[in-house]
């Protein structure tokens, strides 16, 4: 079975869209520091390019997730894989995500986040594919709304490969 990666996003056109993002973000938080949690692995990618063009202080941590058990996508609920290494207490935390699409790990993840008191803390998404939404989850800054359609690159992957694709694309199957 033959793989094949259409581009969806070419890398000018997401880096463009990251630039944006960063201009935002830095309006947005001017005068504050600002905590960036980056979702492993996908995020990586995106929160380092989204990173060099922020122009406010910045700190950085990461954390893993896993879906519990076997069928996690119904009940919602992640594993720690990797904790953050710092406390976010009183931090104005932004996390960086690649893509939301049920929305259940975000949603799961933001709670527990939130009981940990942050001074503030939004969510920063690559990509979203808002038809696949199960849980309701509030999005800070999206790079791009995108169909419901199985993508790789930039951080994303299928079978933990393509992650390293300087741009967006959807694989397909032949
Ligand atoms: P959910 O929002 O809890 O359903 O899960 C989001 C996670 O599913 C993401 O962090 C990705 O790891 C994975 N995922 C969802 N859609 C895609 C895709 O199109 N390509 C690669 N990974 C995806
Ligand atoms: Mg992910």
């Amino acid at each position: 079975m033959a793989e094949h990666v259409r581009v969806l996003k070419s890398e000018e056109v997401v880096d463009a869209r990251i630039q944006e993002i960063g201009e935002q973000i830095n309006k947005d938080y001017a005068g504050k520091q600002i905590h960036m949690i980056c979702v492993l692995k996908g995020g990586a990618f995106f929160m380092c390019e989204l990173a060099k063009r922020i122009t406010v202080p910045v700190s950085l941590d990461f954390m893993s997730v896993s879906s519990y058990g076997s069928d996690t996508k119904s009940s919602g609920v992640v594993k720690i894989v990797k904790d953050l290494d710092e406390s976010i207490q009183g931090k104005d935390v932004l996390v960086v995500e690649d893509i939301i699409d049920s929305g259940r790990t975000l949603s799961y993840l933001l709670e527990m986040l939130r009981d940990r008191k942050p001074n503030s803390l939004k969510l920063c998404t690559l990509l979203d594919k808002p038809s696949r939404r199960v849980v309701d989850v509030d999005v800070n800054y999206t790079g791009f709304q995108i169909p419901d359609e199985f993508v790789v690159g930039y951080g994303l992957d299928y079978d933990q490969r393509y992650r390293n694709l300087p741009y967006i694309g959807v694989i397909s199957f032949d």
